[in-house]
């Protein structure tokens, strides 16, 4: 496990830019933390770093954003009214992870129990001042 602080937006951006190309697809990348932890600043370093150039937004009423890159598609998904099984599969997560995408998922809390083998826990706390944040990046337990 590592734990890095940043100080602000743009600094969790490239940790995040940094972090994307130790991804191999299909992965999750399960973020943890609540509202303006920096989910989305986490996701937009992840389109990046894997050289995707888009503008990442909070997928809070599509439920998921999908931005196709030269090498590999970015799944983006917000979990936050996700509450049932039933729910999860209709948002295509399944199908995404099957095609191999890379799939970084906003209010993982709410889908915890169907996140696979292969998933990046990635928590983000706030820290001691209004733009720290301390970051935790957890591989799967099982690297295949
Ligand atoms: N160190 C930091 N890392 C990430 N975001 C930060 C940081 N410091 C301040 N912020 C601000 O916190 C907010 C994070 O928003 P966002 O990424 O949308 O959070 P979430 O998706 O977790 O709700 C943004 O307004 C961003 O500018
Ligand atoms: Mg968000």
């Amino acid at each position: 496990m590592e734990t890095i602080v940043t100080n602000s937006a743009a600094q969790t951006e490239q940790v995040a830019a940094k972090f994307a190309s130790s991804l191999r697809a299909p992965v999750v990348v399960a973020l943890f933390g609540g509202l303006g932890a920096g989910k989305t600043a986490f996701t937009r370093g992840l389109a990046k770093g894997l050289q995707i150039d888009a503008e990442v937004s909070s997928p809070t009423f599509a439920l998921v954003h999908r931005y196709e890159g030269a090498h590999v598609t970015l799944c983006h998904y917000d979990m936050y009214r996700v509450e049932t099984w039933e729910d999860l599969e209709t948002t295509g997560f399944f199908e995404d992870f099957d095609s191999g995408c890379i799939l970084a998922v906003e209010w993982s809390e709410n889908i915890e129990n169907a996140l696979p083998e292969n998933t990046v826990r990635v928590t983000i706390q706030q820290g001691e001042t209004d733009t720290q944040r301390v970051i935790t990046i957890e591989p799967p337990t099982t690297n295949t």
